[in-house]
C-alpha cells in the first residue's frame, strides 16, 4: 500500500509537472488596446533602384516617378487584451505589411493616411520596443548557439534585473517545455548555410525568444508555417492559452485549418490589401452566406474564402 502510493506521488510529479507550467500565469500587467485606423499603405516599387543608376533615363532624380503600387487600403481594426485576432488571406495580400507597420518595421512604403494607437497613443519604434513581442516571418537568429544557448542569452539580457539566475533559468526550461523544443535543446540552431535545428524548430525558437520576456502584446507572423498540423495546432492552442491569460495575440495565418480556425476570437480576411471580413470569427461563415456565398458542405471556410 505504501509503496502503491509512493508510486502515484512520482507518477503525479512526473506528469503533471508538464501541465501546469509557471509560464502560463495570467499576464499581470495593464490592458492593452491595439487600434489600426483607416490605413492606408503605399509601397513605392521603383524606389528600390537608387537614383544615380536610373541617371541613364536622362531625368533628374525628383521627376523620376515610381510606380506605387497600394498594399492596404482603408484598414481598421481593434483589439483588446485577452482576444486572438487572426490575420488571414493568401499570400501577397499584405499581412506581413499590415503587421510590420503595426511595430514600426515598415521598410520601403509610405503610410498615406491613417494611424496605429498603442493604447491610445500613436506608436513610436520606442513603445514599440516596450510593449510588443513581434515574431517575423523570416528568423533571425545567431546560427552558431544552440536552443538552450540563445534563450539563456535573451534571458540575460532581457528580464528584469530582479530576477536571480535560478529564475532565468526556470523561464528558460517552462519554455523549452512549452513549445516541445527538448529533443533539440542542446543543438545548434543554423540557418541556410549552416545546418542545425529543422526548419519547423527554428520558427519555434524565433517564437520562444519572444515568448520568454512575458510580453502584454505578441505578434507573430505566420508561426504556423513549415509545421505539420498537430504541432501547428498545439501552437496556436498555447497562442490562445496565452491570450485567455489577459494578454493580446495578433497572428497571420496562411489558410489555417478548420480546427485552428475554430480557436480564433476574431478575423481579418484580407484580399489583395483590403479587408473583406473584419470581426467575430464564427461570424465569417454566416456573413458571407447573407451576401450570397455560402460555404459549402464539409469545406474549410478559411481554403474557401481565402
Ligand atoms: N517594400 C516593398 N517594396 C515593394 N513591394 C512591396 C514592399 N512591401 C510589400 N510589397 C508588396 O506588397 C504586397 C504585400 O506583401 P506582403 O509581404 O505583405 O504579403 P503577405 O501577405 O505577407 O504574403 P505571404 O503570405 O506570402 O507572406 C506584395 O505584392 C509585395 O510585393
Ligand atoms: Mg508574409
Amino acid at each position: 500500500n505504501v509503496l502503491q502510493t509512493e508510486m502515484i506521488k512520482t507518477y503525479k510529479e512526473l506528469f503533471s509537472a508538464e501541465e501546469d507550467n509557471s509560464l502560463y500565469f495570467t499576464y499581470s500587467g495593464r490592458c492593452n488596446e491595439l487600434e489600426v485606423k483607416n490605413l492606408h499603405y503605399q509601397v513605392d516599387t521603383a524606389a528600390q533602384i537608387p537614383w544615380y543608376e536610373r541617371l541613364s533615363e536622362f531625368k533628374l532624380p525628383w521627376e523620376m516617378k515610381g510606380n506605387k503600387q497600394t498594399a492596404i487600403s482603408k484598414l481598421s481594426l481593434r483589439v483588446r487584451s485577452g482576444q486572438m485576432l487572426a490575420v488571414i488571406g493568401s499570400s501577397g495580400c499584405g499581412k506581413t505589411s499590415l503587421l510590420d507597420i503595426i511595430t514600426c518595421r515598415d521598410e520601403g512604403g509610405t503610410m498615406k493616411s491613417g494611424q496605429v494607437l498603442i493604447n491610445g497613443t500613436p506608436n513610436t519604434p520606442q513603445l514599440v520596443k516596450k510593449s510588443i513581442a513581434h515574431v517575423r516571418q523570416d528568423d533571425r537568429l545567431l546560427p552558431h548557439l544552440t536552443v538552450r544557448e540563445t534563450l539563456s542569452f535573451v534571458a540575460k539580457l532581457r528580464l528584469p534585473t530582479r530576477f536571480t539566475q535560478e529564475q532565468r533559468d526556470q523561464r528558460v526550461d517552462d519554455v523549452i517545455a512549452e513549445l516541445r523544443l527538448r529533443q533539440c535543446a542542446n543543438t545548434r540552431v543554423g540557418n541556410d548555410y549552416v545546418r542545425g535545428v529543422s526548419g519547423g524548430e527554428r520558427r519555434r525558437v524565433s517564437i520562444a525568444v519572444q515568448l520568454l520576456w512575458n510580453p502584454g502584446i505578441l505578434i507573430l507572423d505566420e508561426p504556423t508555417s513549415g509545421l505539420d498540423s498537430f504541432t501547428a495546432h498545439n501552437l496556436v492552442i498555447t497562442l490562445s492559452r496565452l491570450a485567455r491569460g489577459n494578454r493580446l495575440v495578433l497572428l497571420s495565418v496562411h489558410q489555417p485549418r478548420s480546427d485552428i480556425f475554430q480557436l480564433f476570437d476574431l478575423v481579418v480576411l484580407l484580399s489583395s490589401g483590403s479587408a473583406v471580413y473584419c470581426g467575430p470569427a464564427r461570424d465569417m461563415v454566416p456573413y458571407f452566406t447573407a451576401l450570397g456565398h455560402p460555404c459549402p458542405r464539409y469545406c474549410n471556410p478559411s481554403d474557401f474564402y481565402g
